[in-house]
């Protein structure tokens, strides 16, 4: 990812390991502040999950592995630290799948930083080649709308419904990208519209209720990322989600899906069994550290949301392009 700071434009990633500590940007801090945090323990890195300083669910996995590394640098129990670290956020699959990899290193005798240090390229060489499968999807003059943030913020780098647009833009293909602004954390227009900036990717920001508006006047494909994807290709991302795929099957739009193998969840048959996280009602009832509800207000507030698999036109994976009979390819 380039990022622009005062130093003029560098490449970083969203996480990374240096002496001893987990370095991350704090993404709560963005779009006005280049804010890193740093980490030497498993518990500090569940909280910084837990709180939002790093959120995608790829980059979650990575955070977690690390925090499994730091685990067993400080001698933490590993099992402790392993369940504390899981019990952060409950729904992308990539923080159950990231620790359970690390126990398996650990246990195997692997040198623990190596082994994170692995797990966070391997997402990144993923990323990468879901950018190449996908971008063949997107031609020239298209619009192409996504929601939430599935770029390099959320992936360690480069992103998953990202990646298609970075290397089709990198190949020289020009088309707009619609974001929607994701309420209530404002993923869309804070951090997916940041990244699209800092790379000079045409781009405008909707709220979430203009998506059916502009899927009318013609949008050619929507593409998201996935916290969790079931054996049967239901799938759970950011809430909204599912609004933007029966708006896409209503007008003809194609809906796809972009994941790494550490999204797929072959042990849940289906999207009804994926657990939906909950969060604060300080989500909606406070803008800017400001109560701006009626007092007594109840407010509900899912994160995520469950799409079922006959919305999905194809999922863009790092073995290509697949459909929902095929996606048992990505199991193991
Ligand atoms: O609550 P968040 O910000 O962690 O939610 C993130 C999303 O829903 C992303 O779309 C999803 O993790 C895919 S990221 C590649």
């Amino acid at each position: 990812m380039k990022v622009r700071s005062s130093a003029g434009l560098r490449d970083r990633s969203a996480l990374w390991f240096e002496d001893g500590k987990l370095i991350m940007i704090d993404q709560r801090a963005l779009p006005h502040r280049m804010q890193l945090v740093s980490y030497s323990d498993s518990g500090s890195v569940a909280e910084a999950i837990r709180n939002m300083v790093i959120r995608g669910a790829p980059s979650i996995g990575a955070a977690a592995a690390y925090g499994m590394a730091l685990a067993c640098l400080k001698k933490e129990d590993l099992r402790v630290a392993a369940e504390t670290l899981k019990s952060t956020r409950p729904t992308a699959n990539d923080l159950f799948y990231a620790v359970d990899y690390m126990l398996m290193r650990i246990d195997a005798g692997d040198d623990p930083i190596s082994a994170a240090e692995a797990y966070a390229q391997n997402i990144i060489d993923k990323c990468m080649a879901i950018g190449r499968y996908g971008s063949g999807l997107i031609r020239n003059g298209d619009i192409v709308m996504t929601h939430c943030n599935a770029g390099a913020l959320a992936t360690v780098d480069v992103g998953t419904a990202l990646a298609p647009i970075r290397v089709a833009w990198n190949e020289g293909k020009r088309f707009t990208v619609i974001a929607s602004e994701t309420r209530p954390r404002l993923q869309g227009l804070q951090l997916t519209a940041w990244e699209l900036i800092q790379e000079g990717i045409e781009h405008a920001v909707i709220v979430d209720g203009a998506s059916g508006h502009f899927m009318r006047k013609g949008v050619n494909m929507v593409i998201v990322g996935a916290d969790r994807i079931a054996a049967n290709g239901d799938f759970a991302n950011k809430i909204g989600t599912f609004e933007k795929a029966v708006l896409a099957k209503e007008a003809g739009v194609p809906f796809y899906v972009a994941a790494p193998a550490s999204t797929f969840d072959f042990d849940t048959s289906c999207g009804e069994d994926i657990v939906i996280e909950d969060r604060s009602s300080e989500e909606l009832t406070m803008i800017g550290g400001k109560y701006i509800a009626p007092q007594g207000v109840n407010v509900l507030n899912p994160a995520f949301d469950m799409t079922p698999a006959r919305y999905v036109t194809a999922y863009v994976t790092e073995k290509g392009i697949l459909s929902k009979e095929q996606i048992s390819s990505m199991r193991g």
